[in-house]
């Protein structure tokens, strides 16, 4: 962890405020004194993200996902623990410096500055002399010197070390120029991975390049685009290419043009169509979904003229459409990419074919392999369909598509809406069982709640009853090891800095889920009339709880004794004594609540 005093952790934890950090990536409404959003970390259409400033915390009651600014900020940005309270130190304007052998910020840091270096090197090769080829080609194919700067394309030269022998005066530990992605490893030793392409710089969603696409420049190799593995820094399936420089574009037009390769972006980027990112020529993943859905609800998929294209747009609208977004499909010609029509025939072509475009189903059905003159054909072409929506989770998009089905195919409705139904109850009984799992914790006895009540006191700040807990409790009698950590930490935050100490006590689980569940825990509030009358069940169930297990435990011993025809009477008076304790702790009660 890092060596940042936990005195400008503190102070910078408490001149910051949940609410407005979060209000800058996610749009929140206030119900009650809640304030509740979109889930940034997953896809869903009606709200179940909370954030609760008078506790600084937030938790998200779709997936589970929790934690305070530091953490939020950690999972959005995907930074490491340090980055974030730098990320906030800068916001209120406090410089939070590092000690050197900071080894985690170090490690992420050196994975972007290789990066850059990298990205430096390639720009200079595309210039040098031996960039000239390189310069030509990408001027054949249509590529302004500005575009090729706007994104930063350069040029890795086939010298099997020319990167690794620029970083190796630079210091930089093995891990970190193994895990970069940038290089292979043989027994002759460390090579770099990109050789002769052309290189494509991808960036996240902050604007810091952290992977490589790189096109094979003479056709000998196998694969016309290498990229980067994935790698601490690269997260394919959250990535989209050039987003970080069309957000903006996408945001004005209130609309995104979704294309496959490098190229096809940047020749419309070039003729100002500025509203596109491109899939890489990978499928579209939810989180990429997730990434449009926050820019923009209007996507136009322009996928190539091919088969494997259009395989790859019925693919990919789908999955827009579970994400809450309905898809048009611009129709490319055949045997054409974005990039190749563009290039000969401009934009006009384009434009046209975009104001013409057509709906997912109407497209899935064109140009679907199926004989649909056949009924055969046609019902398993529905069923298709139907295994797609599904999984829509607006209600009213499903049955628009049901309705287009019906009319498109001219089946029965009743007949889809039969076989919808049926798939989604058996859909539902698998999630069911899911939930169960993920509800494990779902503290259901009343041994259990009680801890659980005696979190949501010390939560409260009522100080009078957090002091008679801390007289009372016996952390021994909580048995679940998150309830017991939060208990006795809690226990010790100064009242006087309640709720910046609060969230600051998620910090001290490593465990992403037990931090989870304890943010869980955070959330709910207790709305008790009488708080010590609780804390003081509370306190003596967890006291009276392993007494009542070890009675009945007894009484199974002595059934057991009684058959066998041996002497009880040993365990019998020990029965006794443990119905004596739990009469004490009667008294106890009575005696605690006259307090
Ligand atoms: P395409 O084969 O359509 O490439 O793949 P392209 O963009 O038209 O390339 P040019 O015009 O021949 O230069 C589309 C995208 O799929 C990914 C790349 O991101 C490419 O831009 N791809 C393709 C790979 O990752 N690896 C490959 O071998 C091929
Ligand atoms: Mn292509």
């Amino acid at each position: 962890m890092a060596r940042i005093s936990p005195d400008i952790i503190d102070r910078i934890r408490d001149s910051t405020d949940i609410l407005d950090v979060v209000s800058e990536y996610v749009e929140l409404r206030r119900r009650g004194k809640n304030y509740f959003g979109l889930c940034p970390f997953h896809t869903e259409k009606t709200p179940s993200f909370s954030v609760a400033p008078d506790k600084q915390i937030f938790h998200c009651f779709g997936c589970g996902r929790g934690g305070n600014v530091i953490t939020f900020l950690m999972e959005y940005e995907k930074v490491e623990f340090v980055e974030a309270i730098q990320n906030l130190g800068k916001r209120i304007g406090i410089e939070v410096e590092f000690s050197k052998d900071d080894k985690k910020k170090e490690f992420f840091t050196q994975l972007y500055d290789l990066h850059t270096v990298a990205v430096k090197l390639y720009k200079e090769n595309l210039q040098s002399k031996t960039g000239g080829k390189v310069r030509n080609y990408l001027k054949k194919r249509g590529l302004s010197e500005e575009t090729i700067d706007r994104f930063n394309l350069g040029y890795a030269t086939s010298s099997w070390d020319q990167l690794f022998s620029v970083i190796a005066s630079k210091d930089i530990p093995d891990d970190v120029v193994q895990k970069s992605g940038l290089f292979s490893k043989s027994d002759k030793g460390v090579f770099d991975r990109f050789r002769d392409r052309i290189m494509f710089p991808i960036k996240n969603r902050g604007g810091r390049v952290v992977a490589f696409g790189g096109r094979d420049l003479g056709g000998t190799s196998d694969a016309k685009y290498l990229n980067s593995p994935e790698t601490p820094i690269y997260n394919k399936s959250e990535i989209l290419y050039g987003l970080s420089v069309t957000k903006d574009a996408i945001r004005k037009e209130k609309s995104l043009v979704v294309v496959e390769g490098y190229m096809d972006l940047l020749q419309l980027y070039q003729h100002g169509i500025l509203n596109v990112v491109a899939t890489s020529g990978t499928a579209l993943t939810e989180k990429q979904v997730n990434e449009i859905r926050k820019v923009t609800n209007v996507v136009y998929l322009a996928y190539d003229g091919d088969v494997p294209g259009r395989k790859a747009t019925i693919r990919a609208g789908y999955n827009l459409l579970k994400g809450g977004l309905t898809p048009e499909i611009i129709e490319i010609p055949e045997g054409l990419d974005p990039d190749s029509w563009i290039k000969n025939k401009g934009t006009k072509e384009f434009t046209k074919a975009k104001d013409r475009s057509i709906g997912l189903i109407d497209f899935h059905i064109k140009f679907t392999e199926l004989d649909l003159s056949k009924p055969v054909d046609r019902s398993q072409l529905a069923r298709e369909i139907i295994d797609e929506i599904v999984n829509v989770k607006d209600k009213i998009v499903q049955q628009f598509t049901l309705k287009q089905i019906t009319e498109l195919l001219s089946v029965d409705e009743n007949t889809l809406v039969g076989m919808l139904s049926r798939k989604s109850r058996w859909i539902n009984k698998r999630r069911g069982d899911q939930i169960q799992v993920v509800d494990d914790w779902a503290l259901n006895t009343s041994f259990e709640k009680a801890q659980r009540e005696l979190i949501c006191l010390l939560v409260s700040n009522d100080s009078d009853t957090i002091s008679f807990i801390k007289k009372h409790v016996d952390f021994d009698h909580f048995t679940h090891p998150v309830m017991k950590t939060l208990a006795e930490r809690l226990i010790q935050l100064d009242s006087d800095n309640f709720t910046s100490h609060l969230s600051g006590v998620l910090d001290q689980f490593e465990d992403k889920s037990e931090r989870e569940l304890a943010a869980r825990l955070f959330f709910e509030t207790t709305t008790q009339r009488n708080p010590k009358q609780v804390a003081i069940d509370c306190l003596i169930t967890l006291e009276q709880t392993p007494i009542k297990q070890s009675i009945s435990e007894h009484r199974i011993i002595l059934r057991e004794m009684e058959k066998k025809g041996e002497d009880t009477s040993n365990t019998l008076s020990e029965v006794v004594t443990l119905q004596k304790a739990l009469k004490t702790l009667e008294q106890k009660r009575v005696q605690m609540l006259n307090l």
